[in-house]
């Protein structure tokens, strides 16, 4: 499958590997607002030798693009007129830029797009019960440099380096957690396109102590209850957790997989 990847960071970086062991995949086209990452990515192949394209044409000419770049890339490539063609795929990370767009999402009707579970367990059970929620809530707790930088904490000049003890530092609707916590809270909107339910509450807790991104999904309704955490390492970049890269390398092995396991 011809393959482009939009955002040659963390994730990108670990997805051209694992396609790069792999037949079933050419990795052939790479863009980054930042080429340096591309060529490090490019560097670290043994088998592909993706060129470096720009947006539009790596989107015409994959058959399957990867977004591992942020809620804006998302933005654009849905509005791409390349893109919602039959035959092709989009694996998105940055889910919140799908989240945002929901209108252009809607209006996709020929393209497959493949949403990782991403850093959170659970989803197959949250879409069978999907419709039947009463109450659905995420509390995610990070290290503070999980969240170092992120818009809200600026905007609120919360010093991070104070927090000795765990501490909640937002409580809130998905719609302004994804705008104080873009990077952070994709699981949040990955949850929300899931379950459909319009009322998820949000937590956000520091905790110095901990080294790793935990997200606790409580979810009740007439089926029941389900809790799902999640206890996850991060990846190379703190903000990542390492399960959502394995997620997305499953999603892609899914892609080809003739069994397919899991509702
Ligand atoms: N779905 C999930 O559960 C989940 C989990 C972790 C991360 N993510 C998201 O996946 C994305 C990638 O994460 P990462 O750890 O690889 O981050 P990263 O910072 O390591 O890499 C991002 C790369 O994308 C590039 N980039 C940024 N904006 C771009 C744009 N508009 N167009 C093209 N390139 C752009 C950067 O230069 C960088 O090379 C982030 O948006 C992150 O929030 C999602």
């Amino acid at each position: 499958m011809i393959t482009g990847i939009i955002g040659c960071g963390n994730i990108g970086t670990e997805l051209a590997l694992f396609m790069d062991k792999r037949k079933d995949f050419e990795l052939k086209y790479l863009f980054d607002i930042d080429k340096d990452n591309s060529d490090n990515l490019t560097k670290k192949l043994k088998n592909s030798n993706p060129k470096f394209a720009s947006f539009d044409s790596l989107i015409k000419n994959s058959e399957l693009t990867i977004e591992s770049a942020d809620k804006e890339a998302v933005k654009k490539i849905l509005k791409n007129k390349d893109l919602d063609k039959k035959n092709k795929k989009l694996l998105v990370m940055s889910t919140s830029g799908l989240f945002e767009n929901i209108s252009s999402l809607k209006k996709t009707k020929n393209c497959d797009i493949y949403l990782p579970s991403g850093a959170i367990a659970g989803l197959d059970a949250i879409k069978s019960v999907s419709g039947k929620i009463s109450s659905l809530t995420l509390t995610t707790t990070k290290n503070p440099k999980g969240i170092a930088n992120a818009p809200f904490i600026l905007k609120n000049n919360i010093n991070l380096k104070k927090i000795k003890n765990k501490k909640i530092i937002f409580q809130g609707k998905l719609k302004e957690a994804v705008v104080g916590f873009p990077k952070n809270i994709n699981v949040a909107a990955t949850l929300f396109l899931a379950s459909k339910f319009n009322n998820i509450k949000i937590k956000i807790i520091a905790d110095p102590k901990t080294k790793t991104n935990i997200h606790e999904i409580v979810c009740k309704g007439n089926f029941g209850n389900l809790t799902l955490i999640a206890e996850n390492l991060p990846s190379k970049n703190p903000k990542t957790s390492y399960l959502a890269i394995l997620s997305a390398i499953q999603v892609l092995k899914n892609i080809n997989n003739k069994v397919k396991i899991g509702s």
